[in-house]
């Protein structure tokens, strides 16, 4: 999708459809007045009709909008005048952009920045209108044989007012980066496990390494790994045919060597449970088992296109989880590269496994915070459903940033309790640790496990078995944790700069 800011007046923008506001109370907003003039009244006379009031994302398609130069008006209900929250902002640009996503046009000109909203500025609505566009013109039809007749959104204009066309080109531009790491990371979470084995995350990153200077990637194979100790990542990759992979992408925005933000993303390619094999329902949802993965790539190719002052290391344990005669059994025991053994209790417990290992070898990045994100637990869908994404820290500072990029991205976390009393549900009488903690509070024992390797630095875990996918007929990758992870790491940008 291309994105491009305009000014001048909005009855002149030359588009498929141009999208005005009403306010609640019948009111046109400063876009609507003048389309209205070009159309000699004809919206006041809509409103007056009573077609459209103004209360929140209401929608009205005009087909003719004669005098303006648009083939047609959206009108939207932009709910009160004095201004609405950042949550009400964000439903409705996902309202707009769907409605013409569904009407099958190909562009559209937004006059909704001069919606007022509350504690945020035009950088941000600009960002969201564009990533609510963004989200309605992706597709995925790389696995389809001819590709899909229906009209692809292609062009979004943004308008603004002179005084604020450098901010709002400043907002476009981290949008457009925003969204190419996103499709990217959609694009991966939706290839099937065929398609997308280790091999693939660890080609894909060297891609990224080739198109950007400011990205060094390494990949070690099997062998290297084995060198390395890490006995719990290389337990996992026994049971496939395919070989394991750690990738590392090394970001240097930043040239005075300060600390590294690390990301590690859990990179199980495709997760049928091993010897504790899963039950068939919904069972190929699990090629989405590396969507943190998949979240690091998107994060460090928009972080190379920004060109972001900043330093971030990803590291990508990659393996796909499957039953063999050579695979793990229940009862095996493991020793990770950190030393520590573990008691494999579930061969399905697996993210933690290989995370562990990935933990351990991050320590050599010197980092500033480590932050992992993974579909690591069932538990936590129960827990939080699809709208947050679970957060486990014992940082509460770090714990409280990470809240706070999310809630302003609108890709909202929320905090689990991380407290010493649920670490002995991990007891093992044969080894440091068992890999499961039983059935109570599943997201907070198996953080309990990833903390013991994270001793060295601050750590914080993102769970998003229920945020990363959604499920069912519409199935697909939703690209979150991506837009708190970039909000997270522009601010710490900023902070430095
Ligand atoms: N990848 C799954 C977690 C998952 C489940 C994500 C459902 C999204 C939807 C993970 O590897 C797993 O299997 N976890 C087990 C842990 C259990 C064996 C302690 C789970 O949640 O059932
Ligand atoms: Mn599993
Ligand atoms: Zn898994």
């Amino acid at each position: 999708m291309e994105i491009s800011v305009k000014r001048g007046h909005a009855h002149e923008q030359k588009t498929a459809c141009l999208v005005v506001g009403v306010h609640a109370g019948k009111r046109l907003g400063s876009a609507a007045e003048l389309v209205d003039k070009a159309m000699r009244g004809a919206l006041t006379r809509l409103v007056k009709r009573g077609d459209i009031s103004g209360h929140l994302s209401e929608t009205l398609m005009i087909p003719e909008a004669p005098g303006t130069g648009a083939e047609r008006v959206l009108l939207v209900g932009c709910g009160k005048p004095d201004g609405i929250k950042a949550a009400e902002y964000l439903q409705l640009v996902q309202k707009v952009a769907r409605t013409i996503a569904d009407a099958g046009l190909k562009n559209a000109v937004s006059c909704l920045s001069d919606t007022h909203v509350r504690d945020r500025d035009l950088g941000w609505k600009i960002r969201q209108t564009c990533s609510a566009f963004g989200g309605g013109a992706y597709r995925f039809d790389q696995m389809k044989s001819k590709p899909s007749k229906r009209a692809q959104f292609a062009r979004l204009g943004l308008l603004v007012g002179a005084e604020e066309f450098a901010e709002a080109q400043q907002a476009a531009n981290t949008a457009r980066c925003l969204l190419s790491g996103m499709g990217l990371m959609k694009d991966l979470a939706n290839l099937p496990g065929n398609h997308c084995p280790p091999s693939h995350l660890a080609e894909t990153a060297r891609d990224l390494g080739k198109a950007h200077k400011s990205l060094k990637v390494t990949v070690l194979e099997r062998a290297e790994m084995e060198k390395l100790g890490m006995g719990s990542l290389l337990a996992v990759a026994r049971g496939s045919v395919q070989a394991p992979k750690l990738v590392t992408l090394e970001y240097s925005g930043c040239p005075d060597k300060s600390r590294p933000i690390v990301l590690i993303g859990k990179g199980v390619t495709f997760d049928s449970g091993g010897i504790s094999i899963k039950p068939g329902a919904a069972m190929d949802e699990m090629k989405y088992d590396m969507t943190g993965a998949a979240s690091v790539l998107g994060v460090m190719k928009a972080l190379a296109e920004l060109s972001l002052p900043i330093n971030v290391v990803g590291v990508i344990p990659a393996v796909e989880n499957m039953p063999d005669g050579n695979a793990i059994k229940p009862g095996d025991v493991v020793t990770s590269m950190s030393g520590q053994t573990i008691e494999i209790l579930n061969t399905d417990a697996e993210g933690r496994l290989i995370l562990c290992d990935a933990m351990t070898y991050a320590a050599r990045f010197e980092p500033e915070v480590v932050i992992d994100i993974a579909t690591l637990t069932g538990a936590c869908v129960i827990a939080l459903g699809s709208h947050a994404s679970g957060l486990l820290s014992n940082h509460d500072d770090l714990a409280d940033e990470l809240l706070a990029a999310g809630e302003k991205a609108g890709d909202r976390a929320w905090r689990l309790p991380l407290w010493d009393e649920y670490q002995k549900q991990l007891d093992s009488p044969f080894a440091d640790m068992a890999n499961v903690g039983g059935r109570e509070a599943g997201t907070i024992t198996a953080a309990c496990f990833l903390s013991r390797f994270a001793k060295d630095y601050r750590w914080a875990h993102l769970d998003i078995a229920g945020t990363a996918w959604t499920s069912g007929k519409a199935k697909g990758a939703t690209g979150r944790p991506l837009p708190l992870l970039m909000e997270f790491i522009i601010g710490r940008a900023n902070l430095g700069s």
